[in-house]
């Protein structure tokens, strides 16, 4: 009996082809909700991150959170489950959130790239940093977020992030813990990202990172009043 072979998930044969015009078009329309947002992202083609990706990953949380945490790009665990900050640096993460006494559910977290970035090594798939052109092509659905969200605080979890929020290279060493204004009448704030924390090879510098990590999300809910 003969097999079919398998077939391509619908997104991944709109890769070229008649249709993909079309599927540009839909990824250039002005999200007017976190559905279409969540929608856009799977059919977007505005750099080359969803050919090696599971799929996009919008943000979660509560439509007008206050507060706004922006990370890097989805990882390995994140790109499997379509959510944010569920894998080993969303554990910590939430860990730090919970010694902060902020609740993640008044929050709506994302990543300023939907994508994974990532390269093969072996049967793993490893973390590639996003560059330049990916953040600013992927701030079309970051600042789509912000513009319906609206939140009093974002704030920024590493370089990466500090780049999308700001618009600039923002340093986190010089610039975390201390109150920016943003253009969108938000307060915005630059700390460390979480997995930074995990990978600080000295025991005493790695506990002060963790420290000032929680000070700074316990200043975020309080500048949001969460
Ligand atoms: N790292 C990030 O920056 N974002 C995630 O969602 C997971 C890991
Ligand atoms: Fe689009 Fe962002 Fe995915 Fe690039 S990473 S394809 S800009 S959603």
């Amino acid at each position: 009996m003969a097999v079919a072979p398998p077939r391509s998930p619908p997104d991944r044969a709109l890769k070229t082809g008649p249709h993909a015009a079309r599927e540009v078009a839909a990824g250039d329309r002005v999200p007017a909700s976190l559905d279409e947002v969540e929608a856009g992202i799977q059919v977007c083609r505005r750099c080359d991150l969803w050919r090696d990706a599971t799929q996009g990953v919008p943000g979660e949380g509560a439509a007008h959170a206050p507060l706004m945490f922006v990370g890097e790009q989805p990882g390995d665990q994140e790109d499997l489950a379509g959510r944010p900050f569920v894998g080993p640096a969303g554990q910590i993460f939430d860990k730090a959130l919970a010694e902060a006494g902020v609740p993640r559910d008044r929050a709506f977290v994302t990543n300023a790239v939907k994508h994974f970035k990532h390269e093969p090594r072996g049967k793993r798939r490893i973390h590639k940093t996003p560059n330049r052109g990916e953040v600013t092509a992927c701030r079309w659905w970051l600042d789509a977020e912000r513009r319906l969200v609206r939140p009093r605080v974002i704030v920024a979890l590493g370089a990466t992030a500090a780049l999308a929020v700001v618009g600039k290279a923002t340093p986190i060493g010089a610039n975390r813990g201390k109150p920016l204004q943003l253009p969108d009448q938000a307060q915005g704030l630059v700390t460390y990202h979480p997995s930074f924390l995990l990978r600080v090879p000295d025991a005493a510098a790695k506990a002060r990172a963790y420290a000032e990590f929680v000070e700074d999300l316990r200043l975020a809910g309080e500048l949001a009043g969460v």
